[in-house]
């Protein structure tokens, strides 16, 4: 798990050497209070769960869930994306969609060749 996301950042790094890494960038991502129940009912269609997957639904500021984290950092990731170029405006814009098409952990592997048939 680390080591993949360790690659992620160094493929990150080499696409857009040069640009800034801001560490705001989370605070960015949920603004305005309103906003957030939106934008989380948004992420969880676009990774496939529910709240649950990484909240404690008794209080969500807890983050003692280990996806709690990990969302964290990728909503950085997702939102640095976003702020290089990813933005919606000439391509894409980024969002967690992007990678993970639905699923919690995303079938970023390459298919190996069907050889066998
Ligand atoms: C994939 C993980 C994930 C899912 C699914 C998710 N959340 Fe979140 N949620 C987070 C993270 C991470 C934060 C903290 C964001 C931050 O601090 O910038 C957060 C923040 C929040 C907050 C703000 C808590 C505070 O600090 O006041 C609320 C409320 C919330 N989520 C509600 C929900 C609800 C309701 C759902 C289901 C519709 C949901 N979340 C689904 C990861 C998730
Ligand atoms: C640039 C591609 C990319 C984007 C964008 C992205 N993710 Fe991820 N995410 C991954 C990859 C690859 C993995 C699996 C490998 C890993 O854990 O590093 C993963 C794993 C996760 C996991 C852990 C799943 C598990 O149980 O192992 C969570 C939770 C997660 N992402 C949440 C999010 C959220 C929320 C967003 C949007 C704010 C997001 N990701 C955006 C690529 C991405």
């Amino acid at each position: 798990m680390r080591r993949i996301s360790t690659v992620l950042v160094l493929v990150l790094a080499v696409l857009f050497t040069g640009s800034v890494v801001q560490s705001q960038s989370v605070a960015k991502f949920v603004t305005k209070e309103e906003k957030i129940r939106e934008e989380m009912i948004t992420i969880s269609r676009e990774l496939g769960v529910t709240c649950a997957e990484c909240h404690n639904v008794q209080n969500f500021r807890d983050d003692s869930k280990k996806n709690f984290k990990v969302s964290k950092e990728h909503m950085r990731l997702t939102q640095m994306l976003k702020d290089n170029g990813f933005d919606g405006k000439k391509g894409p814009m980024a969002t967690c969609y992007m990678c993970h098409r639905g699923k919690l952990v995303p079938d970023y592997k390459e298919p190996v060749k069907a050889k066998a048939h």
